[in-house]
């Protein structure tokens, strides 16, 4: 509760004094107090901030950000100690219950996902309705949406049961979704999941395998895709996981919050900056071409930015770029591709920014995002997959945030706005217009 409070001075009172308006001051178990805002309504007055820069839009126990500081826990695990001991699925575990699954309960989970990952066959007729040469995430966004329209058998959101059915259906059948729009773009038959692979392998099995001869996963990769996942399993309340909320705040049901989310993970200045990393280093080419980038992104008059640099949050290094840097250097080094000139120009082009007076006073540090794409890459997957990989990899996130919310007191989100449109006019007849 309250133990503190701020107190506002508002002027303009008929009497020419000013309001005075105490406002609670609520301290979280770490962060930042936030200030109570609800009370300024009996003033008049809305809180202004676009992009939410200042706006703590809920409370959460899932995931604590310290941006300064570098640090990202969840469920107050560190994210360099669930990628070094834990794996993907252990994390979804965590995310979604908030505790680490005893033997049995990791035993358990890993068997119910890893056998609910075929998808209602009829489902495999809807890839047909879109171009070939669709964006996967324009696919994602449709097929995603339309599991409400296979899975209304547990669309009940106030039945906690219906919810877990539905938490563990978009764990389970993510992969596979996001493995057919692949296959799809490039008209190779769908490969159905196998229970006796890792939730990693089997994915990588889904992309790759072909009905003609036996596909082997490698385990290292299988690893690094189990690696690549959980880095990117959750992250606080970011505009997809924040349009999640929005979306389920009205009641709509799981999938249509999922697929919504997965819409707003698509731009480029969010969860699409894997892919445009990778074109902006392929645009590079040359580690001689880099100081023409970097100028660039300094240039205010180029709409060019470092993608893949920078952050809402982090004025320091983000935890996951850091690990994300590391698999990659291992992976490049288990396919004998240390040399890969992408990593090399990546590499040079964060030594060079980081020590750049531009970057350094804006504390724009690599992302998650900056790494991600070249690790993808070697692991042969195209470009234009990668924000579907991180859908994927997001999905318990969108979903433990969900069900927080769903689970707790809420109201549907309605915020209001600073109008400075027209006062009111009358209409004025065409015939009488000049
Ligand atoms: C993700 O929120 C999350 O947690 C997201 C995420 C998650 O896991 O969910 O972490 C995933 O989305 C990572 C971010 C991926 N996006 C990119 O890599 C795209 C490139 N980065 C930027 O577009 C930008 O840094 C954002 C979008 C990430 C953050 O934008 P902000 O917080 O609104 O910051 P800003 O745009 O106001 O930038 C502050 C200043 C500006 O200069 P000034 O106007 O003050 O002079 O820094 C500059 C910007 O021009 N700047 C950059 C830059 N990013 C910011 N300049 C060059 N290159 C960049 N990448």
């Amino acid at each position: 509760m309250a133990d503190k409070k701020a107190l506002l001075s508002i002027p303009g009172m008929e009497d020419g004094t000013n309001q005075a308006l105490e406002l609670p001051i609520y301290s979280g178990s770490l962060g930042p107090d936030v200030v109570d805002v609800r009370g300024l309504t009996s003033s008049g007055l809305f809180t202004y901030d676009p992009g939410f820069v200042s706006t703590a839009s809920c409370e959460s126990k899932i995931t604590y950000i310290d941006g300064d500081k570098g640090i990202l826990l969840h469920r107050g695990y560190p994210i360099e100690q669930l990628a070094e001991q834990s794996d993907y699925l252990e994390t979804c575990y965590l995310l979604l219950y908030g505790d680490l699954p005893s033997r049995q309960e990791k035993e358990k989970f890993e068997n119910t996902i890893m056998r609910h990952t075929m998808i209602h066959e009829q489902m495999s007729d809807l890839f047909s309705g879109f171009r070939r040469d669709a964006h996967p995430m324009a696919v994602m966004c449709g097929v995603v949406g339309a599991l409400s329209a296979f899975y209304h058998d547990s669309l009940d959101i106030t039945n906690e049961l219906h919810r877990e059915i539905c938490a563990y259906r978009l764990i389970s059948k993510m992969p596979t979704l996001a493995a057919m729009a692949y296959k799809y773009s490039i008209g190779q038959p769908f490969i159905y999941p196998r229970n006796d692979l890792s939730y990693g392998g089997n994915f990588l099995h889904m992309m790759f395998a072909t009905p003609c001869e036996e596909y082997e996963v490698k385990p290292v990769l299988a690893k690094a895709m189990d690696r690549i996942f959980l880095l990117h399993a959750d992250h606080e309340q970011n505009a997809s996981t924040s349009t999640v909320r929005l979306a389920g705040s009205s009641g709509a049901n799981p999938f249509a919050c999922i697929a919504a989310g997965i819409a707003a993970l698509w731009g480029p200045a969010h969860g699409g900056a894997n892919e445009a990393v990778l074109v902006m280093l392929n645009e590079i080419g040359d580690e001689a071409n880099i100081d023409e980038y970097i100028a660039k992104a300094k240039d205010k008059d180029d709409p060019f930015r470092l993608m893949g640099f920078g952050h809402r949050v982090y004025k320091n290094f983000d935890p996951r770029a850091k690990v994300m840097k590391q698999t990659c250097d291992e992976v490049l080094t288990e396919l004998g591709l240390e040399n890969d000139p992408l990593f090399r120009i990546a590499k040079r082009l964060e030594r060079i920014a980081l020590e750049d007076e531009y970057f350094i006073k804006k504390k724009l540090y690599p992302n998650v995002d900056f790494y991600s794409g070249i690790i993808l890459k070697a692991l042969g997957i195209p470009t234009e997959m990668f924000t579907v990989i991180f859908a994927t990899g997001r999905t318990p996130g969108w979903i433990a945030h969900w069900h927080e919310m769903i689970s707790g007191d809420y109201r549907i989100g309605r915020p209001r706005q600073l109008y400075t449109g027209e006062a009111k006019r009358d209409y004025i007849h065409v015939a009488d217009r000049s």
